[in-house]
This record gives structure tokens, sequence and C-alpha cells, in this order.
């Protein structure tokens, strides 16, 4: 089944299962809106949705989803099932607004006792969010993490005409933003979870937490100020990796930042940004910093934002400047 005909299935339960909704007030208040009723009768349903779950593909899990949530889960996460990285699901760590977020046994394989496994859910594939900023600059990125050419005519009028194969070549390229930042990241040493694998709508990545509890984002911590300098200091080093491999993240704040064991890790990097091919590049950084040097202020570390974010522009940007400089031919072809 495609990833379209999944959307299809699935985008009509949206309004039934949405983990952002605990609240049963809530709940109660929303009810009026959704009253999408699926198309398809109930068993209908059950039947299209046990064809694509692990029933008969012996993939049991312990965490037991919901009946809105299994097909696309177990559908999304087979690929790492049957590369043999996962062997189940535990639990849900997070259920977002783009993704939910899975604690997974790990196979011996990967090294790792326990993984987890970001699902982009099907809402995130019908309207992705306001990313025009973050867009700019960036090439789309296949699945196989290289980017389309601009020759590459027939996919580029697809992308351009928002047509299925447009609309699948964006999720890809969101997904694959993301998997392939984790990449580069990871292997330069910075903090960020170790990345196994990329599927059709989920990542495989390393866990931060343990077998109870996944590790807390860091603006539900309170920090000793000695820690929070410390801390602090990691996360600039992380800002300054980023910007040594073009590239700035976009929606950094002590939301995406996880907090274990006295240690940071950096998540959520679909949005990242190319600085050099950016026009808002300035802006996003001074976001990014802003929203950091807050959460870090209420911990006792008073830097100032507007600084930082100068002090790196001009760091890279007029590195920058001068590589392109040194590029261009009318240098020497003066005659002077
Ligand atoms: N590698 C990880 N280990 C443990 N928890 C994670 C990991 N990645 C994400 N999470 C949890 O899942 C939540 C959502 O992940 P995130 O990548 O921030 O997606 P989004 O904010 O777009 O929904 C995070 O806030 C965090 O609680
Ligand atoms: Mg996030």
């Amino acid at each position: 089944m495609s990833t379209h005909d999944f959307e299809e299935i699935y985008t009509q339960y949206e309004a039934w299962f949405d983990p952002m909704q605990t609240d049963r007030q809530a709940r109660r208040k929303r009810k009026p809106k959704a009253v999408h009723r699926p198309k398809k009768g109930r068993s209908d349903v059950l039947a299209e949705i046990a064809e694509t779950t692990g029933l008969e593909g012996g993939f049991q899990t312990t965490y037991q989803p919901g009946l809105f949530e299994e097909g696309w889960l177990l559908d999304s996460l087979r690929q790492f099932y049957e590369m043999d990285y996962v062997s189940d699901v535990l639990a849900r760590v997070r259920g977002g607004k783009e993704a939910s977020v899975y604690r997974c046994q790990a196979t011996p394989k990967t090294g790792m006792a326990l993984a987890a496994a970001k699902v982009y859910r099907p809402r995130m594939f019908r309207s992705l969010r306001n990313d025009a900023v973050y867009r700019e600059g960036r090439a789309y990125l296949k699945a196989d993490g290289k980017a389309i050419k601009k020759n590459e005519h027939r996919l580029m009028r697809a992308i351009g005409k928002k047509t299925q194969m447009g609309e699948q070549l964006e999720h890809t390229s969101w997904l694959m933003y993301e998997y392939t930042t984790l990449q580069t990241l990871y292997a330069a040493g910075a903090a960020v979870p170790r990345p196994l694998a990329v599927g059709d709508n989920a990542i495989l990545m390393g866990y931060c937490g343990d077998e109870y509890m996944a590790a807390p984002t860091l603006n539900t911590v309170t920090l000793e100020t000695s820690e929070a300098h410390r801390l602090f200091a990691e996360v600039l080093r992380n800002v300054e990796l980023m910007l040594k491999h073009g590239l700035i993240h976009g929606d950094l704040s002590a939301y995406n930042l996880l907090y274990w064991e006295g240690q940071i890790t950096l998540i959520d990097f679909p949005q990242v940004v190319d600085y050099r091919a950016n026009s808002s590049a300035y802006n996003v950084l001074a976001r990014d910093i802003e929203r950091v040097c807050e959460y870090f202020a209420g911990q006792g570390v008073d830097r100032d934002p507007q600084a930082l974010t100068d002090h790196f522009w001009h760091r890279f940007m007029d590195g920058n400047k001068l590589n392109q400089a040194a590029d261009a031919s009318w240098l020497e072809a003066d005659p002077e």
C-alpha cells in the first residue's frame, strides 16, 4: 500500500486519535468539530488495518496502540523490524503535532538496548506546517539523501504542481533533512541521537532515557547554576558545530533539548536551514539563540542573545563571504 493510500485511510481517524488531547473536557469541547465519519464501514476499515499490521507479519508489540494508531505505526516501523533493528515497541514516549516518538527494543545488531522511533503522523503529510522560510535555498532530498537536480524536470514539475508524487517528494525531503542532519552532526561529534535507519515515514535513532522513562525536555528541568553554565556552553558548542557545517537548527529551544544524566541532546531537525542559501538565516539564528538564552536566563545564566548572534554571524558569514570573494574570477582578471 502506498503512503498516499495510508494517508487516505488514516487521516479519517485523525480527529479521533489525538495524543495531544488527553484532557477529557477538551475532547468533549472539540466534539462538535470532529464530525468526520469514515467513508468506509467499520468492518472494512478494520480489515484494512489488519492487513497492514503485524498480525500476519509476526511483528507483535508490547505497546498496545490505539485502533487509529496501529496501522500507521506498525507499517511505519515494519521496515526497521525487517532490517532487524527493532524487535518490539515498548511505549509511546510522546505524541506530538507532527510526529509521535516510541521507545523500541533494539536488537543486538544495533549495539543499543533501546531505540527511539520518530513516526511522522499522517496529518503531517496532509499539510506541512508553514515551512516556506525553511525551504528557501534548500534543494529537495530524495530517499537516498541526494538532492533532486534542477534538470530533473519531471520531479521538479511534480513538486511545483503539487501532484500526489510531488507531495510525496516533499515529505521524503522533509524526513531526509532530519535524517541526514543527524548523520552529519553525529559524525561531527555533536550531542545528537545516533541515527540508525530511515524509512518512508519514520526515523530510528538512539534513545535518551531508560526503560521506564524517556529523558525530559530541558524546559521541564530546573538546573543548579553551575550545571546551567556548563550546559549553556554545551548548547553553544553545538550551535557552532552546526554553523561549521552550514546549518542552523531552526527550532532550537529548551523544548528540543533532552536532559539525561547531566547531559543534553539536541533533537528535532527537519526544518534545518542552510545559512549560506537562506535569506532569513540571520533571523532564524537570532530566534534560536534568543529562545535558548531565555531558558538559561531562568537558570541563572545571563547572556546577551543579540551579542551572541552577532558574534556567530560575523564569524561564519564573514568567513563565507571571504570564500566567495576568493572564488570570484574578476579578482584574478584584474590587471592592476
Ligand atoms: N531520541 C529520543 N529519545 C527520547 N525521547 C525522544 C527522542 N526524540 C524525541 N523524543 C521525545 O519526543 C518528543 C517529540 O520529538 P521531536 O523530534 O521534538 O518532534 P516534534 O516536536 O516535531 O513532535 C520530544 O519532545 C521528546 O520528548
Ligand atoms: Mg520538538
